[in-house]
């Protein structure tokens, strides 16, 4: 019995040491973690359970029969997460680069299948060459099998995808379909092909980072949602984000205990609107005075910087975030940030996640970039988001809400719950000057006559009160008290019911 179960331990060290000492050294060297180190920083201490830990490759070509390593690349099983049960893939890139083989894609779809079967959240962490191309179509095979299931998975239970070192192929494209991406700084790269690859069919030279660094997927592209800058803080914040997010779309937000209190007035907000309605001001912090603890976990923070997206607690529970910022072009609504914002509308609706919206919009960006770059299906989705969501909604203007970003941003009219505006607030089709200049164009020249027009628009619709009294707005509010009066609409709106009619599936202007 004895020599059984130091066999078992030898089998399970030999595991253990994936690709070997020498790869393993080249993994830290790089600056990068291994996959089981990673998993233990990513779970609560000791609650990792592995499966198929032995599991090995059946290539017989290129000899590959020759070279073998338990568990062939990928570490996979189940743990929590302060408590809260996760499934986890890890890919070990000591092992063939973490390169996909047919067994290595078997692992990962028991894990996606359990995770949905128990409606638990699964986390990839990705560092891998894509399909191992000795296994040539059994691994593109496999890759299949990993991206049905994400879809399947999509909108029941939270996927997040970690890309913690040089991703390719399949290990790019199976994220791309998952909720939200993570990156490590300098030490991952996500490509459909590399520099190589590149060079060759392009001829463009070009390095990893530039191909597609942190930097670029952040700022550029907006194929990810944030990046950290080493493997432990990426972790840590991902442990983080995990804390907000329900387990999947029946269950509801977590709850998590507070000392703030919900009725807690920020007297500085009564100053945060400057005088001046073209001076602009930080809607973050806003954001942060109205959060539990100003706990905010924003996503794509470096992408649109022009619209702000991210979590927060009202008495614990999770709410998600939108406000314009109009310290970013004025906050105006352009392609990027009507995208930006769209997708995180869903992914909250999805998931019965309640969304918060603060609205300081100028409209929508004018110009031919704009238009060419189809900022009418753009903008679009936004609009759609908002209108097809039946989570609560709760708004508050805090000045500009001007145009058709005034329908979009969760008006009254598209859906919104509880609306609420700001004595600063100005709901009008357009700002004072454009206004003038188009409806009194006979005017212009004669300057005293136009300032007299202008002030008599202002004073007309530059306030909530046009629309407070057609009931647009619920109510005018003391900026002060922003948090209490959102916190109340929330706990009212927990009991919300909101029915569609029956369809397949909607058609979102893609
Ligand atoms: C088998 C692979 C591999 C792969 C890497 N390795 N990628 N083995 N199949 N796809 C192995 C290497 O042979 C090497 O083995 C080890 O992993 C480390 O690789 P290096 O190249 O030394 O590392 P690095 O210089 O850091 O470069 C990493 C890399 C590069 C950028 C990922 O390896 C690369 O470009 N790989 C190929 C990427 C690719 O084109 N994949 C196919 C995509 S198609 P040793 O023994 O030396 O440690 C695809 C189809 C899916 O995925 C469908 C999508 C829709």
């Amino acid at each position: 019995m004895k020599d059984i179960l130091e066999k078992l331990e030898e089998r399970r060290a030999g595991a253990r040491i994936g690709g070997g000492e020498k790869r393993i050294a080249a993994q830290h060297a790089r600056g990068k973690l291994t996959a089981r180190e990673r998993i233990e920083l990513l779970l609560d201490k000791g609650s990792f359970e592995e499966f198929d830990m032995f599991v090995e490759h059946r290539c017989v070509d290129f000899g590959m029969e020759g070279t073998k390593f338990p568990g062939d690349g990928v570490v996979t099983g189940w743990g929590t997460i302060n408590g809260r049960t996760v499934f986890v893939f890890a890919k070990d890139f000591t092992v063939f680069g973490g390169s996909l083989s047919e067994t290595h894609a078997q692992k990962i779809t028991k894990i996606q299948d359990m995770a949905v079967k128990m409606r638990a959240p699964i986390i990839g962490l990705f560092d891998a060459g894509g399909a191992r191309i000795q296994e040539g179509v059994a691994a593109l095979g496999g890759y299949g099998e990993v991206f049905k299931r994400n879809v399947i998975a999509s909108g029941v239970i939270p996927q997040i995808s970690v890309i913690m070192g040089p991703c390719a192929g399949g290990d790019v494209y199976s994220p791309a379909m998952t909720d939200f991406i993570f990156m490590v700084r300098d030490t991952s790269y996500m490509f459909v092909t590399g520099p190589d690859v590149v060079k060759t069919v392009t001829n463009e030279t070009v390095t990893a980072e530039e191909l597609g660094g942190a930097k670029v997927h952040t700022t550029k592209s907006s194929v990810a949602d944030g990046a950290w800058d080493n493997d432990v803080e990426a972790l840590l914040q991902v442990r983080r984000l995990m804390d907000f997010l329900p387990s999947n779309n029946t269950e509801g937000v977590p709850e998590w205990p507070t000392d703030d209190p919900a009725d807690r007035v920020e007297m500085s907000l009564d100053t945060l609107v400057p005088d001046n309605p073209n001076k602009p001001y930080d809607m973050k912090e806003l954001v942060l005075k109205v959060a539990d603890e100003g706990d905010f976990f924003e996503i794509q923070e470096a992408y649109a910087k022009n619209i702000i997206t991210g979590f927060i607690r009202l008495e614990g529970r999770t709410v998600g975030v939108v406000a314009n910022q109009p310290m970013v072009l004025a906050g105006v609504l352009d392609a990027d940030a009507s995208r930006k914002a769209a997708r995180f509308v869903r992914f909250c609706d999805a998931f019965e996640i309640p969304i918060l919206t603060f609205v300081d919009v100028p409209g929508f960006l004018p110009g031919t970039a704009q238009e060419y770059g189809g900022l009418i299906k753009h903008g679009a989705k936004l609009l759609y988001a908002y209108s097809e969501a039946t989570v609560p909604l709760v708004t508050v203007i805090t000045r500009k809400a001007f145009g058709g970003a005034y329908d979009v941003m969760a008006s009254k009219h598209v859906g919104g719950d509880v609306n609420y505006a700001w004595p600063t607030a100005q709901i009008a089709v357009m700002g004072a000057k454009g206004a003038v200049e188009i409806i009194f164009r006979q005017d212009i020249g004669d300057a005293e006559k136009i300032a007299a027009r202008t002030k008599q628009y202002e004073d007309r619709f530059m306030s909530p009160f046009v629309a407070a009294e057609r009931g647009y707005i619920d109510e005018v509010i003391m900026p002060h008290s922003t948090r209490r009066r959102v916190a109340r609409a929330f706990a009212m709106l927990r009991t919300k019911k909101a029915e569609r009619p029956w369809r397949k599936h909607d058609n979102i202007p893609l």
